[in-house]
């Protein structure tokens, strides 16, 4: 079994990082967008744990958080307050009889070193399942829920995913593969990047969309057409995608990274006789993160992982708490491949 090593005494604050002022939204986000700062950390009240805050992962939805206006249908950070975000961490003090000191736990308090709260708001998770605790913040539930429930990706189809080298993208596509799926395409940004989906993680084939037109190159790649399209981008990876769909075809809509924090590529065009006349489906999805999503996904992700099936694409910084903005800055300027996952512990 494996074990947690845990601090004899709780340390007097906890340091964190708070948002300092919203960026504009369509502009850069840089250091100054965030400030660090320290809370007291005091023993549990009733029913409450302190966890001590091990990994966390960044995506770049926290971008999305940090505008008042997004469309996401997720809180926004309030300037002076700590952030909050998926992270995993090890119970060290507990008042509640619903968690142990030593549990791991998953929870959204991170952008911090502990986080202290009723035991209810943390979701234990077995630390045997998978290789480490960083490998519970997969995109798994997303990957699997647009790829599988959304649109069903099957046997001897050609699959294109864009923006397959992030968190959710690199996932999908293996999951795609998993499926059987025939052919599975995926677009990226740089030379490097399409290394890593068809040397590491199985893509068959992928492209560099600043390489040229989208339209051009994925016709290359898919000389019969595509047949699901698992969508993180839109704007021109969308259009082109709609002008190779075979009849019948599956979109699985997950993002619009080309729109989501400026640009245009959040509105793309879709000529409808085609949608039309070819039979396409077009469908959008929040995954919700429910419990049987997330443990059913945990549990496949395992057992592929032990039989060697799957990798887990990911990206590790170290550097603790302090490293946080500096990673989100590089995280929006496409510096990492796969889940980006910070080490806080
Ligand atoms: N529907 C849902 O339930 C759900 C849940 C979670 C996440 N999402 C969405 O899924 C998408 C992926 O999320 P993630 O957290 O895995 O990764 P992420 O952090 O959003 O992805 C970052 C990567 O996306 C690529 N990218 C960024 N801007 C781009 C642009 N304008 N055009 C093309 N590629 C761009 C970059 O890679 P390159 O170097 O390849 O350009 C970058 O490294 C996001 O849109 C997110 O909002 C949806």
């Amino acid at each position: 079994m494996s074990t947690a090593v845990l601090p004899d005494a709780l340390p007097a604050t906890s340091l964190e990082v708070r948002l300092a002022a919203y960026p504009d939204p369509e502009g850069e986000v840089t250091l100054d967008h965030f400030a660090m700062g320290e809370s007291e950390l005091s023993e549990p009240g009733e029913g409450q744990v302190v966890v001590r805050n091990d990994w966390m992962t960044l995506g770049s939805v926290a971008r999305d958080q940090m505008n008042p206006a997004t469309k996401l249908p997720i809180p926004v950070f309030q300037p002076g307050v700590a952030m909050w975000g998926r992270t995993v961490g090890t119970v060290v003090r507990s008042s509640s009889p619903d968690l142990a000191v030593g549990d791991l736990v998953e929870h959204f308090s991170g952008w911090r070193q502990y986080a202290v709260g009723s035991a209810q708001e943390f979701f234990r998770r077995d630390r045997d399942l998978l290789p480490g605790p960083e490998y519970f913040l997969s995109q798994g539930p997303t990957a699997w829920h647009g790829m599988v429930d959304t649109v069903g990706a099957g046997e001897g189809e050609t699959v294109f995913v864009s923006g397959a080298t992030n968190g959710v993208g690199a996932l999908a596509g293996q999951i795609a593969k998993l499926r059987g799926a025939k052919r599975v395409i995926g677009s990226t940004g740089s030379r490097e990047k399409i290394d890593f989906l068809v040397k590491e993680i199985g893509f068959d084939a992928a492209f560099d969309y600043h390489d040229g037109p989208v339209a051009e190159q994925l016709a290359e790649l898919a000389p019969d057409g595509l047949d699901v399209v698992f969508d993180n981008v839109g704007g021109e990876q969308f259009e082109a995608a709609v002008r190779l769909a075979n009849r019948g075809a599956r979109f699985a809509l997950c993002g619009a990274l080309a729109g989501q924090h400026g640009g245009d590529g959040g509105s793309p065009r879709l000529p409808l006789m085609t949608a039309i006349s070819r039979d396409l489906s077009f469908r959008g999805f929040a995954t919700l993160h429910t419990p049987d999503q997330i443990d059913g996904w945990n549990e496949r992700f395992g057992a592929w992982l032990r039989e060697g099936r799957i990798v887990f694409p990911h990206t590790v910084v170290d550097g603790g708490v302090e490293a946080l903005p500096q990673a989100f800055v590089d995280l929006l300027r496409r510096r990492y491949s796969g889940t980006v996952l910070v080490k806080l512990s």
